[in-house]
């Protein structure tokens, strides 16, 4: 039988923290590494995934899909296969094996870098149809109910929409892609803190609904809609924990669109202080950082050859995102290093998303 293989790499958020479920702006990166699933079509409505690196098998038929029925590590997968069951698009059984070079649980989005190469597999495993943004929305949605992250789009997007060597610009209300060239005198440098607290989703969910309470009582649809004056003039009305959730995301919207301009001007420095600005914002307002994290962008910052860095994703543990200038990555992943000793680096790159590039590219 035919084998079918999907990639899908994962990502970077260079700036733009929690503003995607906002309705607010992004800019993000694929990076150079991803995960792959590999499998066959079979003639009943049985699925077998494997995965390489967890050497974990699970088997159940797609009748009977409910996330409390299997194991955490398939349910980004299953959870796939579950909107493709509730969208009534093409899909039967199979066999796959998940395999892939990127570091579980180290702020890379292994979890959408795995969802959207099970959505672009199963496309072409049974021959249904999605648009990019739809392909990211099943993504997601697997994430929201299988997952229980009710995340916004911004790793689906662009994990699947980048370019090499561009950062990708989100509007998260049109969901407008635009990709702006990144200086190829820069490294990226993706540190792991290897600290995951307990309660992330929860405490990401909670994040999501401060925000949201915030829009309402502000009278608005999203924080999009909000100037950093209308939030200013509202705060004796409203909560010190609320309005400091939504000054966090007003901060962030105004540095992506900064952000933007001085990567259209080539402006390294000024970026990266929008990333450290973007950085003090999450510990003060968001509190959504952590020790281990504060440790990392206080070394990032005294080091030189470091244009800026911050806390990139969800927070509460994870990794940060250092922008260097090239050739310097060595002395930059030593001052981490000895800065948090248990630090993970990994030098990467802005490299395709999925839809740009049909195979996995190789490593460096
Ligand atoms: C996680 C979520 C994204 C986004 C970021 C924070 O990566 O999956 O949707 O909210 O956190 O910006």
């Amino acid at each position: 039988m035919n084998s079918i293989s999907a990639y899908a790499p994962g990502r970077a958020e260079l700036l733009g923290n929690h503003t995607d479920y906002n309705e607010g702006f992004v800019l993000a990166l694929a990076v150079d590494r991803g995960t792959t699933i590999t499998g066959q079509v079979r003639n009943d409505r049985m699925i077998r995934l494997h995965s390489r690196e967890l050497d974990k098998t699970e088997s159940i038929s797609f009748d009977h899909l409910l996330a409390e029925k299997v194991a955490d590590w398939s349910r980004y997968t299953l959870g796939v296969v579950d909107q493709f069951r509730r969208n009534e698009l093409p899909l039967g059984g199979f066999d796959a094996e998940i395999s892939g070079n990127l570091p579980l649980g180290a702020g890379l989005s292994s979890s959408a870098s795995l969802e959207n190469a099970t959505v672009l597999f199963l496309l072409k495993a049974f021959g249904g149809k999605l648009e990019p943004l739809q392909i990211a929305k099943f993504s997601q949605m697997a994430e929201h109910d299988f997952v229980g992250v009710r995340c916004g789009l911004l790793d689906q997007i662009a994990s699947l929409m980048s370019k090499a060597a561009h950062t990708t610009f989100i509007d998260c209300r049109t969901f407008q892609v635009d990709h702006l060239p990144l200086s190829d005198k820069v490294s990226v440098i993706i540190a792991n803190s290897g600290v995951k607290h307990a309660l992330v989703e929860g405490e990401y969910n909670q994040r999501r609904e401060d925000c949201e309470a915030a829009a309402r009582e502000l009278g608005v649809k999203a924080l999009r809609d909000v100037s950093l004056e209308q939030l200013q003039s509202y705060k004796s009305r409203m909560s010190d924990r609320i309005y400091h959730r939504a000054l966090h995301i007003v901060g962030e919207n105004e540095r992506v669109q900064l952000g933007a301009t001085a990567l259209r001007q080539g402006d390294l420095a000024q970026f990266g202080e929008l990333m450290f600005a973007s950085h003090e914002s999450s510990q003060a307002n968001f509190e959504n950082s952590c020790p281990e994290l504060d440790q990392l962008v206080a070394a990032a910052r005294r080091t030189s050859g470091v244009f800026g860095a911050r806390l990139s994703g969800g927070g509460f543990g994870g990794a940060t995102i250092n922008l260097v200038e090239q050739g310097r990555e060595d002395e930059v992943v030593r001052a981490l290093q000895a800065a948090l000793p248990q630090v993970k680096c990994l030098v990467t790159t802005a490299a395709d998303g999925a839809l740009a590039s049909a195979v996995a590219p190789s490593v460096r």
